[in-house]
């Protein structure tokens, strides 16, 4: 399925602008019934900075990772990484979902959900090889879960599972990471882990984008916001976007100022 259909104008955006960006959206409207989840959205996410989605339950931040992918298909809307259809971009982006989404009734091995990450260098009928295997457990150890490898997917804490998601994304080598609320429900010792992992990736040039609802970690984690409340609120750093005006108007005054932090 290729995404680039044409802008809600029908005008196609200038190719030059979109090479520069590994994900940019223009002109997004997703609908599931007759309400868009997601309204007339641009968004460009920055090459190497690590930017966080912002926005009350129900915005349409998943809907956006999800249209960025081709999970779901949008009513009009282009989308491109680095300024090619999606379709042919697809092995470049790794996503961690958000966990209440992840079905684990099925039984598969730690070390199985790692190599699902491999699975364009295996192919659908490859054979798995020992190097394959090591390049799992190497991205099993960069999250702390290296002894857990055999252990069943189903049997690990959510946390722990959490973890187990972001090595299969790992072992992809994507360019562009994209986590759906990677931190909810971790405990402070997983949360460090994982943004060190990030952190990491962004110092290897990487891009990553997370869906993120604690505002008052913002300014230490991310470079860059994107707020959503099915429209596009703003986009731009932290110091030009994370503001007091921007995030009332996201969560139409609904968000305790205790709740903001020292953020704004
Ligand atoms: N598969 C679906 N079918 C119908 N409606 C859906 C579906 N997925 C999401 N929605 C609706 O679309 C809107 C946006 O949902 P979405 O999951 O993108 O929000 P979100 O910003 O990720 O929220 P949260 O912070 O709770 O994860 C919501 O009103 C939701 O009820
Ligand atoms: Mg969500």
């Amino acid at each position: 399925m290729t995404l680039t259909l044409a802008a809600a104008d029908g005008r196609p955006a200038p190719a030059e602008d979109l090479a520069h960006f590994p994900l940019a959206i223009r002109g997004l409207t997703v609908s599931y019934g007759e309400k868009p989840a997601v309204f007339s959205v641009d968004a460009s996410f920055h090459p190497g900075a690590m930017t966080a989605i912002i926005g009350p339950n129900g915005a349409g931040k998943s809907t956006l990772l999800k249209a960025a992918l081709g999970i779901v298909t949008p009513l009009s809307g282009q989308i491109t990484c680095y300024g090619r259809p999606l379709a042919r971009q697809r092995e470049r982006i790794a996503y961690v979902p958000q966990r209440a989404s992840v079905d684990w009734d099925f039984p598969t091995r730690v070390i199985d959900v790692v190599l699902m990450g491999l699975y364009r260098q295996l192919g659908l009928l490859g054979r798995v090889r020992q190097r394959h295997l090591d390049t799992a457990r190497a991205c099993l150890d960069r999250v702390g879960m290296a002894e857990f490898a055999t252990r069943q997917i189903g049997q690990l804490s959510g946390g722990q599972q959490q973890r187990v998601f972001l090595a299969r994304a790992l072992a992809q080598g994507a360019d562009l990471y994209l986590l759906d609320e990677p931190f909810a429900g971790v405990d402070a010792a997983t949360e460090k882990a994982i943004i060190a992992v990030l952190k990491d990736l962004k110092a290897q040039g990487k891009t990553v984008v997370v869906v993120h609802h604690d505002l008052a970690t913002v300014r230490d984690y991310f470079d860059r916001v994107f707020l959503i409340n099915t429209t596009r609120i703003a986009e731009g750093t932290v110091a030009e976007a994370f503001t007091e005006t921007n995030l009332q108007a996201a969560y139409g005054g609904r968000l305790a100022t205790a709740q903001m932090g020292a953020a704004v």
